[in-house]
């Protein structure tokens, strides 16, 4: 039987609840999905048990799911937790239809990926997200996916459960792709935000007062919204972590080699991002970019606190 006919109360098993898997697998379980999770770090998953979600002792447990869904940190981590001594695949028989992979990787990883669950009758649905753990939490999440088409149909009615918004872009791996010059596009215009919010307030205009026009202004983003209550306030409490950013532009940078296409504001940022890290500044948000920036200006931030919306609640 393949994805095409899966059944509307389908077994649903969840691999990983960092902080993007967690918030994902909650709005499943509270949609009244028949859902097994499993995670690394067994305690991060308990709490999902009180929204009628079972917990998984083993990985291959989930082996028995119609539907898996993954989402870990790197390449290395999803073949790990899928063909790893021990991982979803590693008993002989068993194995669900369809697994839906969500974590950012390569375009290479994901084709090995494929061709390491077509033996065993498993079709893959590339369905990498756009949007950190609150953005989930607002409804407002976006899935961009790709593989068989007849895979993403039967899917869309979990992925809605999810988030609002699911495109298809193709066959094979073309999602990650798209995910890719998405978070590219997202570390050039975070240091982009950064260096002119410096320039402003250098200048004499808080940084509030600056945000609130740029927000309001043609150039302003749902993005720059929900990053104006860390840029004023200077609360850094991670959403996504300078390391996972840095994966990100350098699979950028690969795929511009790879293709031939010159990314020089992707490649400065990459290296900007990369001093960031080497100082340390590792346990709080990819938006301390900010501080970074400040420092190189000889300016010295404080706290404004003012109330900002984050134009998600
Ligand atoms: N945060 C964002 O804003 C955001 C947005 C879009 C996409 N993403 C992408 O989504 C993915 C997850 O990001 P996140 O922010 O949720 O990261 P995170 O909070 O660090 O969570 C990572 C998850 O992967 C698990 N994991 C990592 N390596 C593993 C391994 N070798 N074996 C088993 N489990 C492993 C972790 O388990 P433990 O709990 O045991 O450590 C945890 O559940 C990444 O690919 C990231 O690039 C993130």
């Amino acid at each position: 039987m393949t994805s095409a006919s899966l059944p509307p109360a389908a077994r649903i098993g969840w691999i990983g609840t960092g902080r993007m898997g967690y918030a994902m697998a909650e709005r499943l379980a509270r949609s009244g999905a028949d859902l097994t999770v499993w995670n690394r770090t067994r305690a991060k998953a308990e709490p999902l048990t009180q929204h009628g979600a079972k917990l998984a002792t083993a990985l291959p447990e989930l082996a028995a799911c119609d539907i898996v869904f993954c989402m870990v940190s790197t390449w290395d981590d999803v073949r790990e937790v899928v063909a790893g001594p021990g991982g979803l695949l590693s008993e002989r028989n068993r194995a669900p239809r369809l697994l839906i992979e969500c974590s950012s990787i390569s375009l290479e990883g994901s084709a090995e990926l494929r061709g390491l669950l077509s033996p065993r009758g498993v079709e893959l649905l590339a369905a990498p997200v756009s949007g950190n753990a609150k953005v989930i939490k607002a409804g407002r999440l976006s899935f961009v996916c790709s593989g068989p088409k007849s895979a993403f149909d039967a899917a869309l009615p979990f992925l809605r459960m999810i988030a609002p918004a699911a495109s298809y872009v193709g066959e094979g791996e073309l999602a990650r792709i798209v995910k890719i010059c998405h978070n590219v596009f997202l570390g050039v215009v975070t240091q982009s935000l950064a260096e002119i919010t410096v320039l402003a307030q250098k200048a004499g205009v808080p940084r509030h007062a600056f945000l609130d026009f740029i927000n309001q202004s043609v150039m302003g983003s749902t993005f720059s919204r929900y990053k104006t209550p860390a840029f004023v306030n200077l609360d850094f409490k991670v959403t996504f972590t300078p390391q996972l950013l840095r994966k990100d532009l350098d699979l950028g940078l690969e795929a511009g080699r790879r293709f031939e296409v010159p990314m020089p504001l992707a490649s400065l940022t990459r290296d900007i991002l990369q001093t960031m890290i080497g100082r340390g500044m590792t346990e709080e948000d990819f938006a301390q970019l900010l501080l970074l920036e400040a420092e190189a200006s000889g300016l010295k931030l404080s706290p404004e606190n003012v109330a900002v919306g984050d134009g998600l609640s």
